[in-house]
């Protein structure tokens, strides 16, 4: 039989994602774990507790998986509680720590992206107001700088902030994170603080550090009027540009926009050396006028969509496309920071992941310069206010022993990862249901 491919370019980065507060346990010193403990916010009463273990060590094991599957990359965070635990106090062991990480890393040949900030906070700066006050954004600069500093020799590339929009909505606008806020002029300021603090470690990071590649990662969510009511293009259109669109234009004129603000930020334009783009779904927007406080917008699946097991994501890779061409705009060079679906059994995951890349092998063949691709995630880990409900990984992990078993959607991101590609028997063996998809005829 013929075999055909869909070849990524040569030196295209394959990798996986995580974050610090999701897979290294035991973070006791930040927002997050004094949120766990409260009734009521995690769902089933979960905890991180031990997450995956990395703390503790596990990272060695785990990133053999990923080095043994042909992966050349991999995304992680640093988290702020342990290196300043305290305001103006720097734990070096915990940089210690990060630097044997990232120097494991390099030994597998695995390129280290590292993001600073990943949705958690240490207490201190909660208790200081967070990010709704001014001040984070000379706290981010410290934080960065002393990070920087000791790290530098072993990463090239930085992620300010990770997802600052679903940060700013989740935490202040709809009280699913910490600190639990629902305002959405608090969540519009936060985001002000935001382009600011990137802008002050983006300049940090190229000081200590000429030769580094930095940037923001923005979570875009393609956003489909659900009808032809002008009413739902209008409210449609508002999500977008809020939630996608301000922050990283901010980044490169250096304007604040309605609503987050007027004027000109002149330090924050032409502040992204990449764009990291995390893609999952999308959504179809109507207008409803019970929701002021979601400026009159309610967002759902389309009826059919190809939903996961738990329905908090579909399987939409034309809006992939959709999110690159987005990204492009910009014009700088495109990462793929996450992309993923929860997914115990592994039932969809398989079709979403070759759906998807062949999205992102679309845009690379014919120009556009996506040059690396982070699946979420290497092992399944604590998600947020879902708790351990959702599964993400590769290899699936059960928290209470720490085992892992290999998925078989790990063996197909390896046989991916090596292949520097897509091949039509790789199709056929693990997503055969979209195998007409992806070569008709
Ligand atoms: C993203 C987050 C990441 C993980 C995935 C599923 O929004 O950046 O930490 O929770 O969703």
């Amino acid at each position: 039989m013929i075999e055909a491919a869909f070849h990524f370019p040569n030196g295209f980065l394959w990798g996986t994602a995580t974050s610090s507060h999701q897979v290294e346990g035991d973070n006791r010193r930040n927002d997050w774990w004094a949120w766990e403990q409260q009734p009521g916010r995690i769902l089933q009463g979960a905890r991180s507790g031990l997450a995956c273990d990395w703390w503790g060590g596990r990272w060695k094991e785990d990133l053999d998986r990923a080095a043994a599957g042909g992966q050349n990359a991999h995304r992680l965070s640093v988290e702020w509680s342990r290196i300043e635990p305290e305001p103006g106090r720097w734990d070096a062991h915990a940089l210690d720590f990060y630097r044997e990480i990232l120097a494991g890393m390099r030994e597998r040949g695995i390129e280290p992206m590292v993001t600073l900030h990943h949705f958690t906070n240490p207490l201190w700066l909660a208790e200081e107001g967070g990010w709704e006050n001014e001040g984070v954004v000379s706290r981010f600069e410290a934080f960065t700088r002393k990070t920087v500093a000791a790290l530098k020799d072993l990463a090239t590339f930085w992620c300010t902030i990770n997802e600052p929009n679903v940060y700013a909505y989740s935490a202040i606008a709809s009280e699913a994170f910490p600190p639990g806020r629902k305002d959405l002029r608090a969540a519009l300021k936060v985001m002000r603080h935001q382009i600011l603090a990137h802008a002050a470690s983006y300049h940090a990071i190229h000081e200590l550090q000429p030769g580094a590649r930095a940037g923001i990662v923005i979570h875009y969510r393609g956003m489909t009027p659900h009808s032809a009511n002008p009413l739902d293009g209008m409210v449609a259109g508002m999500q977008s540009r809020i939630f996608n669109d301000l922050i990283a234009q901010a980044l490169v004129d250096g304007r604040l926009r309605f609503p987050v603000g007027r004027g000109r930020v002149p330090q924050a334009a032409g502040t992204q050396d990449y764009i990291g783009l995390n893609y999952y779904s999308c959504d179809h927007v109507s207008f409803d006028p019970l929701r002021p406080g979601e400026l009159f917008a309610r967002r759902f699946y389309p009826r059919g969509a190809d939903l996961s097991e738990v329905g908090w994501n579909a399987n939409m890779p034309e809006g992939m496309a959709r999110a690159i061409r987005w990204a492009n705009s910009f014009g700088v060079p495109i990462y793929i920071t996450e992309n993923g679906i929860e997914d115990e059994a592994d039932h969809i995951r398989p079709r979403y992941l070759v759906q998807h890349l062949h999205q992102v092998w679309k845009a690379a063949n014919i120009g556009v310069p996506v040059r690396g691709y982070f699946h979420w995630s290497l092992v399944d880990n604590f998600e947020w206010e879902r708790g351990w409900t959702q599964r993400f990984g590769l290899w699936a992990v059960d928290p209470e022993t720490q085992e892992r078993a290999e998925r078989p959607s790990a063996r197909l991101y390896a046989e991916i990862c090596k292949e520097n590609g897509i091949t039509s028997g790789m199709v056929r063996r693990y997503a055969p249901e979209v195998f007409s998809v992806l070569f008709p005829g």
